[in-house]
């Protein structure tokens, strides 16, 4: 490939060691940071909406959950959800590698251009242990007032246990309902694990973005979601859960002190997570009961209660 000047200084903003991920999208709040999205002028080469939410920087819900509130999305766009479908996200460290991005800039099979960013602790240049990506997930609100939209209404709706990792991640959806007139909110949510020679540990991902539901699926409910649970022996969390949120000062729903004392926690089964539509979250859709292993869990609970 022909290697332009724009392309070189592409590489080095990307490969740069503060370089991290979050999914694309022109319904993405901070899309076009540090302007609006709707200025004729777009920031194709950006990296602000991938910058990861710290311990250490102790941020309340202005400054992460809130971070690109006064950024929206154009009007009109909207990250369309088929009910029972799927969504491809473009999860990259920049936009210029996204098809809103730098049209001649360098292509990747990976979500970064190289492993580095992608924080998966893995082998580098050896194929990957999908163990060690930490997963993505994708997450609903049916809420449209971002202001009024708090961590806690949003419930996990798709899970890619095998992502960070390609440039195009698939998430599977279940049947979900018509979203409020001005849209959906959606979460974009990803925690890296911290063992296995990954460095800095104590940092999770989240943007948002406007969605709707096309062809929405009647009589389908979202759950509010419950707080997820670590549970490699069973006992999971059964039904629709929150996304995990942890190592802020405000609107966390776990302790991180104690949750991720030895590992953080992942979009995985040993959170109750099952890879792909959590059909687990919708109540009311015909044909979704609750699977065994979920009723099993649900039956053991009430045991346990009684
Ligand atoms: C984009 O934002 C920068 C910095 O905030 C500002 O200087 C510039 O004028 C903005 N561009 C447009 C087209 O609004
Ligand atoms: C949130 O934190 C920011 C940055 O530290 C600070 O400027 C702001 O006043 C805080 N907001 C609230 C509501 O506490
Ligand atoms: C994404 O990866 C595929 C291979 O998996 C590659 O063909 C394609 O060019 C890549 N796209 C970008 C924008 O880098
Ligand atoms: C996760 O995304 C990858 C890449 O698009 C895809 O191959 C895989 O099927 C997805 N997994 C699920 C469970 O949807």
């Amino acid at each position: 490939m022909k290697t332009t000047a724009a392309a070189t200084s592409l590489l080095l903003l990307a490969t740069a060691a503060n370089a991290h991920l979050t999914m694309w999208h022109p319904a993405l709040f901070g899309y076009n940071y540090p302007n609006q999205s709707t200025d004729a002028v777009q920031n194709r080469n950006q990296n602000a909406p991938v910058a990861p939410l710290r311990a250490r920087e102790n941020m309340n819900l202005t400054a992460w959950f809130w971070r690109f509130a006064d950024y929206p999305p154009a009007p009109g766009e909207f990250l369309h959800l088929p009910s029972e479908g799927e969504v491809v996200g473009e999860i990259s460290c920049n936009r210029a590698f996204t098809s809103g991005g730098v049209p001649d800039a360098p292509r990747s099979p990976f979500a970064c251009r190289e492993e580095g960013p992608l924080h998966t602790a893995n082998r580098f240049n050896k194929p990957p242990d999908a163990k060690y990506f930490g997963g993505t997930a994708l997450s609903i609100a049916y809420e449209s007032d971002v202001r009024k939209v708090r961590p806690e209404d949003f419930t996990i709706i798709s899970v890619n246990a095998t992502s960070p990792w390609a440039n195009r991640t698939t998430y599977a959806l279940p049947r979900l309902p018509e979203c409020p007139k001005g849209g959906c909110l959606v979460g974009w949510h990803w925690i890296h694990q911290k063992t296995n020679g990954e460095g800095y540990g104590d940092e999770m991902y989240f943007t948002m973005y406007r969605a709707v539901v096309d062809r929405p699926g009647k009589k389908a409910k979202v759950g509010k979601g419950a707080v997820p649970k670590y549970c490699p022996g069973g006992g999971c969390v059964a039904g629709p859960k929150q996304p995990m949120f942890l190592f802020m000062k405000e609107g966390n729903n776990m302790d991180y002190k104690v949750v991720a004392a030895k590992e953080n926690p992942t979009y995985a089964r040993d959170y109750g997570f099952k890879d792909g539509a959590q059909k687990d979250a919708i109540s009311g859709a015909l044909g979704l009961a609750p699977s065994g292993a979920v009723l099993a869990a649900a039956l053991l609970a009430a045991a346990f209660a009684l």
